[in-house]
């Protein structure tokens, strides 16, 4: 029987992971990178189980770097005080206090200790590049670090990956598909046994080429905080009257994508990446209450990128997270092209003409301290 689809949740709630004695004062750290999702998440069941699967480039530029520091808790009582780029945040202190609470059932060690974390993320906070897919699987990455010092545990690298994206998910659902390089799926996928709506699944296996070189130039748009979070949106599918037919959707869509993303075909590759990007936006209009999250100038970016892709035949395209900004994806050999593109008609669109320049990377590093 395979072995990744055998693990239940459950397999994880293990009461072996109680320290007997003191697990003494310690750190460990960890790089680990944004994604950006083709086929999209949008709709979510407990506990953090996606209503339909998701597929992701892993980026290379944006990661957030964690470095938790732990002793044993001098009250009794596990705190943690949580620095962000170097200046103590107390509002994502208690998100981080509640979500090592939320999974004292997987470590019940994390009640012996306090932690000290320090996070740094490479890119602009609420810059439409996912902090919380980059943050939660460092984090993720430093517990099982944690672990596998003192209880061995897990014990390959598979097995040590794949809780990493298990935990990753339990704090943001986009997170479990950050845990590894190229292209990386999360949630089940109709005949792809191997994959699982409890982590993520690299899906790097006979990718064409053309994949491993893509580009994605973030045009920001507005950087400002979204006024409707992620957590609402997906809570307002369970009552958007099309959320079945996306479901199904987002199923057929994921299948042939993985499919073109093999044989290389880039007509198919853009038609379905631009379609799931507007049809995340169709859902957020389409909710009750209704919102729109896209701005003037992201309709004006998409109708150049349509008007230079059919009188030039460069494929480039655009997807959109949850916010208004634009991520132009194609690949490096026309680089130069899309980047003069960007210059001459996309850049008077952006906020104080920011772009980001990132690209397909290779996943997390563990740091040297
Ligand atoms: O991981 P969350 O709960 O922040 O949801 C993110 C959902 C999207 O970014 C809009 C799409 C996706 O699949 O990443």
């Amino acid at each position: 029987m395979n072995k990744t689809a055998s693990v239940s949740e459950t397999t994880y709630n293990n009461s072996a992971l109680i320290f007997r004695g003191e697990i003494p004062e310690g750190k460990v750290g960890w790089q680990s990178p944004s994604n950006i999702a083709l086929v999209k998440y949008w709709g979510k069941k407990e506990v953090q189980i996606p209503c339909n699967p998701s597929v992701s480039f892993t980026l290379n530029e944006s990661y957030t770097e964690t470095v938790v520091e732990y002793r044993p808790a001098h009250s009794g009582k596990s705190t943690v005080v949580f620095y962000l780029n170097g200046v103590i945040n107390e509002q994502f202190g208690k998100k981080i206090d509640a979500y090592f609470k939320s999974i004292e059932s997987v470590y019940p060690f994390l009640n012996q200790l306090d932690f000290t974390i320090h996070s740094t993320n490479t890119f602009p906070h609420s810059a439409g590049i996912a902090s919380s897919a980059s943050g939660m699987s460092a984090l993720a990455l430093c517990l099982c670090s944690i672990e596998k010092k003192y209880f061995g545990t897990p014990s390959g690298e598979h097995e040590f990956f794949q809780k990493a994206s298990f935990l990753a998910r339990l704090g943001s659902g986009s997170a479990a598909r950050s845990l590894y390089g190229g292209l990386v799926s999360w949630g089940k996928i109709d005949g792809r046994p191997e994959t699982s709506n409890l982590w993520g699944t690299p899906q790097t296996e006979n990718l064409h080429p053309v994949f491993s070189t893509f580009r994605d130039s973030i045009l920001i748009v507005d950087a400002k905080q979204k006024k409707v979070s992620s957590r609402v949106g997906h809570g307002l599918m369970k009552t958007n009257v099309y959320a079945d037919a996306r479901f199904k959707q987002a199923q057929t869509n994921i299948v042939e994508l993985l499919d073109v993303m093999k044989n290389g075909d880039l007509e198919r590759f853009i038609n379905i990446t631009e379609s799931e990007a507007l049809t995340l936006h169709a859902m957020m209009m389409t909710s009750n209450p209704y919102y729109l999250l896209m701005k003037p100038e992201t309709l004006q970016i998409i109708e150049r990128i349509f008007g230079f892709r059919k009188s030039t035949g460069i494929p480039v395209c655009f997807t959109l997270d949850a916010g208004p900004n634009i991520h132009l994806l194609y690949p490096e050999k026309v680089r130069a092209d899309v980047g003069s593109f960007i210059q001459a008609e996309l850049k008077q669109f952006t906020r104080n003409a920011t772009v980001i320049e990132d690209r397909v990377g290779s996943g997390p590093v563990k740091l040297d301290l």
